[in-house]
């Protein structure tokens, strides 16, 4: 499909008060603003609007059956989206807001795009952390569809500079608010019949879930496959920079860039530490951002050293897994 709509010129502007009142205007209006998130950079507009939902997908390229997460400034605002069984209550309580998205089933007559969630019965929900979020959602008063304001298959920026470099000339304002502090993508916990599961690891771990709500299946409902994903997200071809990656790497070949974590003497151009001290919450906030900064013509590979699969190293590992069968 050509891409007939003209190029508009993209702002990025500070996220101060008049910053913030004059997206919540483009986002009343039906128009598209990326924003910070305490995750990753999000590229909202009006859930509400089918209108502004479509441009959401033509903007990303981002196929219509893969749906969006709903974002709301407040937890208290979820009831008019979806049924809130005890679990989502206690979870919403304890955990928002915060970098969990939780997939409840559809309220009947909600006026969220049906174009949003896919179609299907069921409609994922956030509240973010992050401030500006916060603001940005309050002053514009609308449910907000946010996916990662990255192009489809990309890796989600991390930065206002990392929107830009991929939606440049596609959205008319970028609102600034520096470095992403977790840096991965809001876990995803399903909570429709099938009971809860994780569909996608992040920072809200299991036993973070478990301690709310008792036993959670860690790996997506069982059945599924990657071709009928019950989160369309999790199909692997995702999150992926361009150059191939190598997981698990011990040694660095002469084309390859080096993607290091924990103490390692290897320095230079091509290599990059997630966390020299091996903190895995430093790891997960440079990730994305090191994987694009690696991610050049010249290099043939990226090599990535060994992360442990403990706490924030399992949802690390999903996405490098993820990237590397991409490839
Ligand atoms: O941290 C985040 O979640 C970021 C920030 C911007 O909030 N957003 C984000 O959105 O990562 P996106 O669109 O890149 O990923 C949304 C994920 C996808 O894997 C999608 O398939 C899944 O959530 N999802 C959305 N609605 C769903 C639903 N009704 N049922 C199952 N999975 C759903
Ligand atoms: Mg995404």
């Amino acid at each position: 499909m050509t891409d007939t709509r003209p190029e508009l010129t993209t702002r990025i502007i500070a996220a101060g008060p008049e910053g913030i009142a004059g997206a919540a205007g483009i986002l009343r209006d039906g128009g598209l603003v990326a924003f910070p998130t305490e995750t990753v950079y999000g590229l909202g507009g009006d859930a509400t609007s089918d209108r502004a939902v479509a441009a959401i997908f033509a903007v990303k390229d981002r196929p219509r059956f893969n749906p969006l997460i709903i974002h709301l400034a407040d937890p208290s605002d979820a009831g008019m989206l979806v049924d809130m069984d005890w679990r989502a209550r206690l979870l919403a309580e304890t955990l928002w807001p915060g970098p969990l998205t939780l997939v409840l089933p559809r309220r009947r007559g909600t006026r969220v795009s049906l174009l949003a969630s896919a179609g299907l019965d069921s409609v994922a929900v956030r509240v973010p952390a992050h401030p500006v979020a916060r603001r940005l959602l309050a002053a514009a008063g609308l449910p907000i569809a946010a996916p990662s304001a990255n192009r489809s298959g990309r890796v989600s920026p991390t930065d206002a500079r990392h929107v830009l470099t991929d939606l440049d000339g596609r959205i008319p304002l970028i609102l600034a608010g520096g470095r992403s502090a977790v840096g991965l993508e809001s876990t995803v916990l399903d909570l429709t019949a099938t009971g809860p599961a994780i569909l996608r690891p992040g920072a809200i771990d299991r036993a973070a879930i478990e301690a709310v709500i008792g036993p959670v299946t860690a790996d997506g409902p069982p059945g599924e496959t990657d071709e009928q994903p019950k989160s369309p997200g999790r199909t692997a071809r995702h999150y992926a920079p361009a150059a191939p990656l190598r997981l698990n790497a011990a040694e660095v070949g002469p084309d390859e860039a080096l993607l290091a974590f924990g103490p390692d003497l290897r320095k230079g151009p091509r290599v990059r530490n997630l966390s020299e001290k091996g903190d895995l919450r430093e790891a997960a906030a440079n990730l994305f951002a090191m994987l694009r900064d690696l991610d050049r013509p010249e290099v043939g590979a990226i090599a990535v050293s060994p992360i442990p699969e403990e706490g924030l190293g399992a949802a690390i590992n999903d996405r490098l897994r993820r990237a590397a069968l991409s490839a």
